[in-house]
């Protein structure tokens, strides 16, 4: 199976484990993938997900360029759907989505990580759009999630070039969060799920919604959709704990309701 899900306290890792093709997708793993992310989006004891690839080379180098070479134009857009498909249930998913980019993630691969909440680089990581060297555009919503994340001049560039961007680089233009050695990657995503995953589950749900939902509307709109979430949270029996414990000097015990 090229991807194993695994589950450790309340948080999920999803490893995509085709290390001989440096973790490349093709079909049969980008469906894998997709169940996957509907699965868990309905797991109410999975509070955080980390995304990484298997070995020590790659996040995933891409899309499987062996099977895509030969698909007709019919073809190449039912994969793009489907790779767009993934990006969006990762974007989607009510957890926040942490990207463990240990190693390359080109072409799809960067792309993936563009629609997790939070990228986390190994020192070995190598990021980029390299899709154009191939005749091809970036597919999986490369175009218009770098921009929406290192900005429109840049990611023109790295687009139109298919420059690869090592991890320093990738921390200083906001393409990723932090960047530490190989052997602590792993640690300090758990540790950084592990640290979401404390909190009030429907508060951060409502968060990242907003976020989310705020990111393709004007301000106005996006200040009445935060609003609308700031008093559904107090409907939940999770916002009573948490002021209560606060205000008792306890710590809360949340029950994501
Ligand atoms: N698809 C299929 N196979 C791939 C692959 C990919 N994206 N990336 C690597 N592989 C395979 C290689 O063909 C090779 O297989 P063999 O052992 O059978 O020869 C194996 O993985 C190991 O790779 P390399 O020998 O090439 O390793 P390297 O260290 O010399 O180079 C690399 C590593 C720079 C990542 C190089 O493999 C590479 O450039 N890969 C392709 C990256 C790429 O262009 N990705 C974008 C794909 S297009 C896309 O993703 C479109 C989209 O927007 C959805």
């Amino acid at each position: 199976m090229p991807i194993q899900v695994a589950q450790e306290d309340r948080v999920a890792l999803v490893t995509v484990d085709r290390p001989e093709r440096l973790n490349a997708l093709n079909t049969q793993s980008l469906q894998e993938l997709l169940a996957t992310f509907e699965r868990l989006a309905s797991d109410s004891s999975v509070r955080a997900i980390i995304v990484t690839g298997a070995g020590d080379r790659a996040f995933i180098a891409g899309a499987d360029i062996a099977e895509m070479k030969d698909k007709s134009p019919s073809e190449a857009l039912a994969f793009a759907r489907l790779g767009q498909a993934v990006c969006s249930a990762i974007e989607a998913a009510p957890q926040p989505v942490i990207a463990a980019i240990n190693g390359y993630a080109l072409g799809g691969g960067c792309e993936i990580a563009l629609a997790c909440d939070i990228r986390l680089a190994s020192e070995t990581a190598v990021l980029g759009q390299p899709e154009v060297a191939l005749g091809v555009p970036p597919g999986w919503g490369g175009t218009q999630r770098l921009p929406r994340v290192i900005g429109p001049g840049l990611a023109r560039e790295l687009i139109y070039t298919g420059r690869r961007v090592r991890a320093e680089e990738a921390l200083r233009i906001g393409l990723v969060n932090a960047v530490y050695p190989p052997a602590e990657l792993l640690e300090r995503a758990r540790a950084l799920a592990a640290e979401i995953a404390r909190n009030a589950p429907l508060a951060v749900r409502l968060s990242k919604e907003a976020i989310r939902r705020g990111l393709d509307v004007d301000l106005a709109a996006g200040l009445a959709l935060e609003a609308q979430a700031f008093a559904l949270a107090f409907s939940t029996a999770d916002q009573r704990e948490g002021m209560s414990a606060f205000l008792e000097k306890r710590s809360p015990e949340f029950r994501g309701a």
